[in-house]
């Protein structure tokens, strides 16, 4: 830790071989590392880059491999080897405390964006470590719940997005997770490490574990995994005995050995690199402000109420517009130089806000920095529910507001963190003040005929259908990263388009989650002594209490997660996968699919029809017609993202596939299975707009 204060950790050096130590430090929303160091002024900021939500939203490879490359950057010049992500797993429910760090409800998706952010790293000479693999769904209980799925879900979902990140990258490196998966430990489970991750998929670097992960060191070396961290002397002697005693083959501890040996001589540390310690931080700021919009999604935007014009007088509400989420959790929290919030983002694009209700805001902000100082005191970290509280008397505010001013702009925040999952009625869905806000300022505006827009600064879904027809225009901003309030101003005032689309779904409401069996509302804060009342928090010994959804959580929902449940239940959602307007609008014609070596080039034209440069979205989805096992009615298969379309213009755009994208995994068999028959495949603008389809027929059964 000395090595580069505040990172995650190293390995051990042993000099007299030679043998330089691995600095690891965390990601994904920036490196993580202390700003001060002892006698030293120099401060080490780190740049807070998007969410791996927002990047995900993107739907833009080309943003998020530019994003992993200015992490790459900054962890070589600070003299970091190995940076800890991205964090890979799938969004299984929208309440999962760490969703904002992972990429989607879809495992292409979440699979190409991971293999993108792992490029842009490595890139740089450094490693990336995708994580947690596998299977780590919640956080309450992380360290111990027994994740229970089927070996069909596990494959198609749950493994397939570390799958295309291996195929597409290759990672220094991949944590294994803190839980279980159907009653094995993920550490110890050499039938996932060997068998699957290296045997099936060819993954050449080296297995970490998650920090006080796992239970016994000597399967885990058994099973694969070659770097036990932070590592402690017990582990050191539990090997050493279990070799002595027969119980570990030393060639199996050899083989770990070797493998973290290959990661040192790699290592820029070995290498005798000379880092600056000064990154481009200004030039990766820069470029995070530019990237930010690119997966901030446009919800609604009735008669074009966004983008508005500085000479309108901005009526701001919302302690989040003063106090705008970035990201925050240990593993991600950005010892970063700066936050730029909205009334800053507004005032420097040259906004004037309403003084009066600014003003109020700022007292208020104040007294509840005030207020909640003791709290934060208490809490080490998690501190995502310590949130201000929104002004009890806004209903004073709201009329005079509206008569000054010509726009109303709201912010509602939501983050979360670690070890913790959120809450339905606390988090999920919006509070009675927040309510309360939405239809004061939405009454005194409208009756003025004056515009109210809302922007979400959130780590995941919200409750957003009993009050969006209240409001004119929603834009969610996920947590954007350190230009957050300049970029925000720079979508609301029209500076770029917003060109984002939903990675998950919002549904209309939490009930109709297909994962009902998750660790919801378990979290119980005690505000006076800070402590969680709920049964465990990182708990370091297993307890058995068998309760479900806290011991073991049963995956009942199989492979239908996110749209694939609601699309096939035809379950009406808020806001469907893959959603998303711009300040244009745009056609789709001319579907074509050309059969090529081993499947298919799809393409369709896409035209500028509004008056607006903006960027698009085509979307493949299939939908196999008559399919011998029950199956998701769509399935993205594949998609791409429109340059910047000036008036008019119009791009073609090509996506392939290959036909063993159409598999089903066979349990059975124990193999993928593409199965004889009709399959359409679909180009849309989001998972429920598919206006082409295009009927191909697969005449030869591949089992594989
Ligand atoms: C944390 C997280 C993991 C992080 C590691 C090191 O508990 O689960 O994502 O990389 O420990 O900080």
């Amino acid at each position: 830790k000395k090595l580069v204060p505040g990172v995650a950790g190293t390995t051990y050096p042993i000099e007299r071989l030679g043998i330089a130590p691995v600095v690891m430090a965390d990601g994904p929303s920036a490196v993580r590392l202390s700003v001060k160091r002892e006698g030293d002024d120099k401060k080490y900021f780190a740049t807070n880059v998007p969410c791996e939500t927002l990047l995900a939203s993107s739907w833009n490879n080309e943003a998020t491999y530019k994003i992993g490359k200015i992490l790459g950057e900054e962890c070589r010049e600070y003299g970091i080897d190995v940076l800890l992500a991205p964090g890979v797993n799938m969004m299984r429910n929208p309440l999962c405390g760490r969703n904002y760090e992972y990429f989607s409800e879809d495992p292409l998706l979440a699979g190409k964006m991971s293999a993108a952010m792992v490029n842009g790293v490595e890139s740089e000479g450094v490693g990336a470590c995708p994580k947690h693999f596998a299977v780590n769904n919640q956080e309450l209980n992380r360290l111990h719940n027994d994740a229970r799925v089927s070996q069909r879900a596990l494959r198609e979902i749950y493994l397939k997005n570390f799958e295309i990140t291996v195929k597409e990258s290759q990672p220094w490196m991949i944590m294994t997770s803190y839980n279980n998966i159907n009653g094995r430990h993920a550490s110890e489970d050499r039938g996932l490490l060997e068998t699957i991750l290296r045997d099936e998929w060819g993954f050449e670097g080296i297995v970490v574990t998650d920090w006080g992960g796992g239970y016994d060191a000597a399967k885990q070396i058994w099973a694969g995994n070659d770097l036990i961290e932070p590592g402690r002397y017990a582990e050191v002697k539990r090997i050493m005995e279990a070799v002595k005693s027969g119980e570990l083959a030393e060639s199996d501890l050899d083989r770990c050995v070797k493998r973290v040996l290959e990661l040192v001589v790699k290592s820029i540390r070995h290498k005798g690199y000379k880092f600056s310690n000064n990154p481009n931080l200004e030039e990766n700021g820069k470029l995070t402000r530019e990237i930010e919009p690119e997966g901030f999604v446009l919800l609604k935007n009735e008669q074009n109420a966004l983008p508005f014009t500085k000479e309108q007088k901005v009526a701001l509400f919302g302690t989040g517009a003063y106090n705008l989420i970035l990201s925050n959790s240990v593993s991600v929290r950005s010892l970063h130089g700066r936050t730029v919030n909205l009334d800053e983002g507004l005032r420097n694009a040259g906004v004037s806000l309403n003084e009066a209700l600014d003003k109020r805001y700022i007292k208020h902000m104040q007294n509840e920095k005030k207020r909640l100082a003791p709290f934060w005191k208490l809490r080490r970290w998690c501190t995502y529910d310590l949130r201000p509280v929104e002004l009890r008397d806004i209903r004073n505010h709201t009329a005079r507001a509206a008569e000054e001013s010509d726009i109303a702009v709201i912010t509602i925040g939501r983050n979360s963190s670690e070890s913790f999952d959120r809450h339905v009625e606390r988090d999920f869905n919006l509070n009675m003040h927040e309510q309360a806000m939405i239809s004061a300022v939405s009454r005194d505006f409208h009756s003025r005929g004056k515009k109210v827009v809302v922007v979400l600064n959130i780590c995941g879904p919200v409750e957003i259908a009993s009050w969006r027809d209240k409001v004119d225009a929603i834009l969610v901003a996920w947590l954007p990263g350190q230009e957050a309030g300049n970029s925000i101003a720079d979508a609301l005032l029209g500076k770029v388009s917003p060109s984002g689309h939903l990675s998950t779904s919002f549904p209309m409401k939490y009930a109709d989650v297909p994962s009902q069996n998750f660790p919801h509302n378990e979290v119980e804060w005690c505000a006076e002594s800070g402590k969680n009342l709920s049964r465990v928090f990182d708990q370091k010994q297993p307890i058995y209490y068998d309760v479900p959804n806290i011991d073991y959580t049963n995956y009942e929902e199989d492979i239908y997660v996110g749209y694939r449940d609601y699309a096939t239940r035809k379950v009406e959602v808020a806001y469907p996968f893959g959603y998303g307007l711009t300040y244009s609008q745009f056609e789709m014609s001319d579907m074509s699919v050309k059969e090529c070596k081993d499947g298919y080039k799809v393409s369709c034209t896409v035209k500028r029809a509004g008056n607006f440069p903006a960027k698009q979205v085509v979307q493949l989805y299939s939908s196999e017609l008559a399919p011998e096992v029950d199956r998701p009615t769509i399935e993205l298969r594949g998609y791409k993202k429109t340059p910047l379309l000036q008036a008019g213009e119009s791009t073609v755009v090509e996506i392939v596939i290959k036909k063993e994208d159409l598999m089903t995994y066979n349990e059975k068999a124990s193999a993928w299975k593409l199965t004889k028959g009709e399959y359409d495949l679909l180009l849309g603008f989001d998972s429920q707009t598919l206006p082409l389809k295009h009927r191909i027929t697969i005449t030869k059964e591949i089992l594989k």
